[in-house]
């Protein structure tokens, strides 16, 4: 399978990408409300090989000297849908759609700046894209065979951004507080909620709901299970064919 993936598109798959063998997943909701826990159990869950989580965190614009000095004063707004580069997340998704390798930034929260590293990825059979604005970018949702919206309760996902914040962002709760009124909570009911819209699953309570979210690996592997089926076919066609010659 590697192999195919990594030499392109093989003749056979459809033109309008109906027999496209990466399927992607997009994950939105609000920040904290469970999205990468949603993502990393899918694909735990996934019986296939190559899985991988892209995240929105990659593709922060890079702050000015100005802009980098209000951030750490949590004045900076990272939750307008333009605080993010639609043009490189489409780069790295378009290129693990078409089955290719890519590189992905990561971002450094502590630093309010992407870290020196990126990732290297070659190549993958599922693609996880979560982020708040998962659902926001008409390209990218042309480009997604599922979409999820986690709807969490927006005080319990408050309590978790300040745990984590605090222990895993390098923030104090008081900025926390002062940057959730300003942006966060106004980006999230102006711009994220309405792409619950797009959804074509919303999940509610995120990772505590284990019906919906085994419902959606069971679908997500039926459906990888049906297209490594139909890739098959022409193989085994060929193969009938030379064997007859
Ligand atoms: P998001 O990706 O939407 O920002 P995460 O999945 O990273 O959210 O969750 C935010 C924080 O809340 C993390 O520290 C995570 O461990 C915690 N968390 C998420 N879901 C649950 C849950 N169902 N129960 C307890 N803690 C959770
Ligand atoms: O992981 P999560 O979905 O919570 O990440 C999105 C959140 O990260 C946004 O709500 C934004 O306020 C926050 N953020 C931040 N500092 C940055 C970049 C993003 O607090 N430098």
């Amino acid at each position: 399978t590697l192999m195919l993936r990594s030499a392109g598109r093989p003749p056979w798959y459809a033109a309008d990408g109906k027999n496209d063998p990466v399927y992607m997943v997009g994950v939105a909701g609000g920040s904290a409300s469970g999205k990468t826990s949603v993502a990393r159990r899918i694909v735990q869950a996934l019986d296939v090989p190559w899985v991988v989580i892209v995240s929105m965190d990659s593709f922060y614009r890079k702050l000015s000297p100005e802009e980098s000095k209000q951030a750490f004063l949590n004045n900076h707004d990272f939750d307008h849908p333009s605080s993010y580069d639609y043009t490189e997340a489409l780069r790295c998704v378009r290129d693990l759609k078409q089955g290719k390798a890519t590189s992905i930034p990561q971002y450094d929260f502590a630093k309010h700046a992407p870290s020196t590293e990126s990732q290297r990825v070659y190549g993958a059979s599922v693609v996880i894209f979560e982020g708040i604005f998962a659902l926001y970018d008409p390209t990218l949702l042309s480009m997604m065979d599922m979409k999820v919206f986690v709807d969490t309760d927006s005080d319990i996902c408050l309590a978790r951004r300040i745990k984590r914040d605090v222990t895993e962002r390098a923030r104090d709760p008081i900025g926390i507080l002062q940057q959730y009124d300003r942006f966060v909570k106004p980006a999230f009911d102006g711009f994220v909620r309405p792409t619950m819209n797009n959804a074509d699953v919303i999940i509610p309570r995120g990772l505590d709901n284990e019906v919906a979210i085994d419902l959606l690996i069971k679908h997500i592997q039926r459906q990888l299970d049906a297209r490594s089926q139909a890739l098959m076919r022409p193989a085994l066609v060929r193969q009938f064919r030379s064997e007859d010659d």
